[in-house]
């Protein structure tokens, strides 16, 4: 897209240009890209267009995070290799980022030669700088698959409440932390094997050392300092609860880098992932000529921004600094920590279809309603952002499509069809004034996206948009161009309401990218920066106006949750590679991250709390069951409902009067034919559900994982509609 490959020069001087190196969390390579992850990108996407709009040397690298234990037993059980499942997934992850408009410099890929020379070396400097400390310690192994067990892979009876099946540092039951070696009876969550216990020697970062580095890394720049007031808060306490080591070492079996002069050993995959960030820039350097030493060395004149989730802190406020610190480089300027992202007040939630992918919500949707969504939402704290959906509809389209858009296309059709697409010579008095007053906001808007106060950004930029509107609707261009003689103002208004959304569209380009470029297009100009902000076009010719944005219907949003449920019923679940990763320097922290309400920033426990004790209490009374009216049915007629992937429409006779009509998520398992005339049992007593179909009164009962793999429920034959089933 010629709006990013843009130079990154201002015409003429370099002075003021920053050298501005930025990257985000380089995602799991064991899992998709869903839309709590763009929360991320996003954001860091929209900050880099910014800075390379402002003329600054800007490069946003990223990569897949490719090692450890979890993606080597899923290539296994996928019957692959590690490197032919991680190939497959960088593609998928790639396209996902791209169909968003995420433009990253570089995509590269953890187990890439940079990534293995540099990590390698740095594991040699820390060695060197004495931080490395080697320490035999006793460690459950399972004997059948010959490798040892972290916490996550040994589950076991919960030593305290003797709960069954507990993973082997903490029981979901009742919440006790302990160590796997006092589970009862431990078994391996690989192999079903009784694990043994064996010693083996392991490398230890000693964290502690790094201390008094770190407390003064944490302070520099005064109010400019690398970390949010929360994140540095949550720092304190890490300190105060004291700096433990941190085993960087894995063994055989284990898909990642060999230590060197170690044979056997691996480095941990959450050190090699971060040196990621310096191995994708690497590989930029070297394909485009770039200096990689100006900007790590230490006294280099870059600067460094890492954006990443608050669950992720930890690894890079402590250790990445300190490893950077010690090893012989420059230290990050920013880390920027966001929260989490929530829909409709909630979890993402499988079974509630707000486990979105990027690819689903894709299937359905304009990435960019997303983007402005997230920038009207995102602040600069560390803060949790919803994504309601009756909002995200709501804001798309009166803010977006309603103000925004309404602009150019309440103008745009006088300029082509009555002056040849020509725009006036000079703005008349009034014009002027709305151009001027949309202008003289620049410097502001341009601060709150320097500060990564997106949303800040957007309410200033809409109210903007009120007053280009506000302009639009006292002209009345539509009323000028029936009236005889006011040909010249309809030119001068058009031509100021085009400028008006000129400038708009300039504010908005580092979140709506595409768009803008579709703008650029129409008004037939180069690529916008944003010293183009005070340049007026006049005397100029526009092409003809093609409607830019549609508005959201509900029925997309529909169809996306429908799909979601339905896919990710489907899908084994998306195990979070990181768990493994997490437990392990949660045991090593337990006492540091207990203490997770705060500001929510500790690593996570494991499991939801909530959804914990639905799970195993999940024993009823006969009273309870007797209230679901279960009865034989009779499926008169099945049939196609238009505009629906998923569901049939069923006629049911349950010896009443009245059929009743339900509707039922298995057309992808039978054909309307295969259903008529043939029995099934339903819930007859629930509630009526409203549907964008009609009214569900009631609904059949169906096992099965999904898709083609469903079967509804058929009594044996005697069985006469009606009949109550107990
Ligand atoms: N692989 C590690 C990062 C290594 S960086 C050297 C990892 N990967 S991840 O795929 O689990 O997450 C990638 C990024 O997405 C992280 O910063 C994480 O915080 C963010 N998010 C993942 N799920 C998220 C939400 N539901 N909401 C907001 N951000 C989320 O962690
Ligand atoms: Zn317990």
């Amino acid at each position: 897209m010629p709006s990013n490959s843009a130079p990154n020069t201002i015409s003429g001087s370099t002075a003021g240009k920053r050298k501005i190196l930025v990257t985000s969390a380089l995602p799991y390579a064991n899992g998709s890209i869903h839309i709590g992850h763009l929360v991320e990108y996003i954001q860091t996407d929209i900050w880099v267009r910014f800075q390379k709009m402002r003329g600054h040397r800007c490069h946003y690298v990223c990569a897949d995070d490719t090692h450890g234990t979890p993606v080597m037993l899923r290539a296994e059980q996928e019957g692959t290799t590690p490197e032919a499942l991680i190939e497959r997934v960088h593609g998928e992850h790639f396209q996902d980022f791209s169909d968003f408009a995420i433009e990253f410099d570089n995509y590269h890929s953890t187990h890439s030669d940079e990534n293995r020379e540099l990590s390698q070396d740095i594991y040699r400097r820390l060695d060197k700088a004495g931080l490395i400390a080697k320490r035999t310690i006793e460690q459950l192994y399972d004997p059948e698959k010959e490798m040892f067990l972290s916490d996550r892979f040994i589950k076991g009876g919960c030593p305290k409440c003797k709960a069954e099946d507990q993973y082997g540092d903490s029981c979901e039951v009742c919440g006790a932390t302990y160590s796997p070696t006092d589970l009862i009876n431990p078994y391996s969550a690989l192999s079903g094997a009784t694990p043994i216990t064996r010693e083996s020697e392991h490398h230890f970062f000693q964290l502690a050392e790094c201390e008094t580095f770190l407390k003064e890394w944490l302070n520099r720049n005064g109010d400019d300092a690398p970390l949010q007031s929360e994140a540095a808060n949550k720092m304190a306490e890490w300190f105060e609860a004291g700096l433990r080591d941190w085993d960087i070492s894995r063994d055989a079996p284990y898909f990642g880098f060999e230590i060197p002069d170690a044979p056997g050993k691996f480095l941990y995959v959450w050190l090699d992932a971060p040196i990621g960030y310096m191995a994708s820039f690497k590989n930029l350097c070297e394909r485009e000529g770039l200096d990689f030493d100006s900007y790590w060395q230490p006294d280099s004149d870059a600067e460094l921004y890492h954006f990443i989730g608050k669950d992720i802190l930890y690894f890079h406020a402590l250790f990445w600094p300190a490893t950077l610190q010690y090893a012989g480089y420059r230290t990050p300027t920013k880390i920027c920590v966001h929260g989490f992202l929530t829909v409709d007040g909630q979890k993402m939630s499988k079974s509630r279809g707000t486990f979105i992918m990027a690819r689903t919500y894709l299937e359905h949707l304009n990435p960019e309603y997303l983007r402005y969504y997230f920038a009207a939402k995102l602040s600069d704290r560390v803060e949790d952002i919803d994504l309601n959906l009756e909002d995200f509809t709501a804001r798309v389209n009166s803010n977006l499509v309603g103000k925004y858009i309404n602009i150019a296309s309440r103008s745009a059709g006088f300029i082509s069809k009555r002056f040849d697409g020509q725009l006036a010579t000079t703005l008349d008095d009034d014009g002027a004034t709305l151009v001027t007053a949309i202008q003289a906001q620049s410097a502001q808007i341009a601060h709150l996206f320097e500060a990564r106060q997106f949303s800040e950004a957007m309410r200033e930029i809409m109210a903007l948009a009120d007053q280009a509107n506000e302009y639009v609707s006292d002209k009345a261009p539509w009323v000028m161009a029936k009236q005889e003689g006011q040909e010249a103002a309809l030119q001068t208004v058009c031509s100021a309401i085009i400028n008006a959304f000129r400038v708009l569209t300039i504010y908005l380009k580092p979140v709506l990218p595409k768009l803008a470029s579709e703008v650029e297009a129409f008004l037939n100009i180069d690529p916008l920066q944003w010293q183009d902000v005070n340049e007026l076009l006049t005397n100029h010719t526009i092409n003809p106006y093609k409607h830019l944005m549609k508005r959201i219907e509900q029925k997309q949003i529909n169809a996306m949750i429908e799909a979601s449920a339905a896919t990710l019923q489907q899908a084994p679940s998306p195990a979070r590679h990181g768990e493994a990763q997490q437990k392990n320097s949660k045991t090593e922290q337990k006492k540091t991250t207990k203490s997770k309400n705060g500001a929510g920033l500790a690593v996570p426990e494991n499991g939801a709390g909530s959804s914990i004790n639905d799970e195993t209490d999940n024993t009823i009374q006969f009273d309870d069951f007797a209230k679901v009216d279960l009865r034989i049915a009779r499926i008169v007629k099945a049939q196609h409902v238009e505009g629906a992937d998923k569901l049939l429409q069923l006629t049911l006779d349950i010896g009443e009067t009245q059929t009743r009509n339900v509707f039922a998520g298995i057309k992808s398992a039978y054909t309307p034919e295969q259903l008529e005339g043939k029995l099934t049992v339903m819930v007859a007593n629930l509630a009526p559900r409203k549907m964008r179909f009609g009214l569900s009164e009631g609904m059949v009962l169906a096992a099965g994982p999904g898709g083609k793999e469903l079967w509804i429920l058929e009594p044996h034959e005697g069985a006469q509609p009606g009949m109550k089933v107990k």
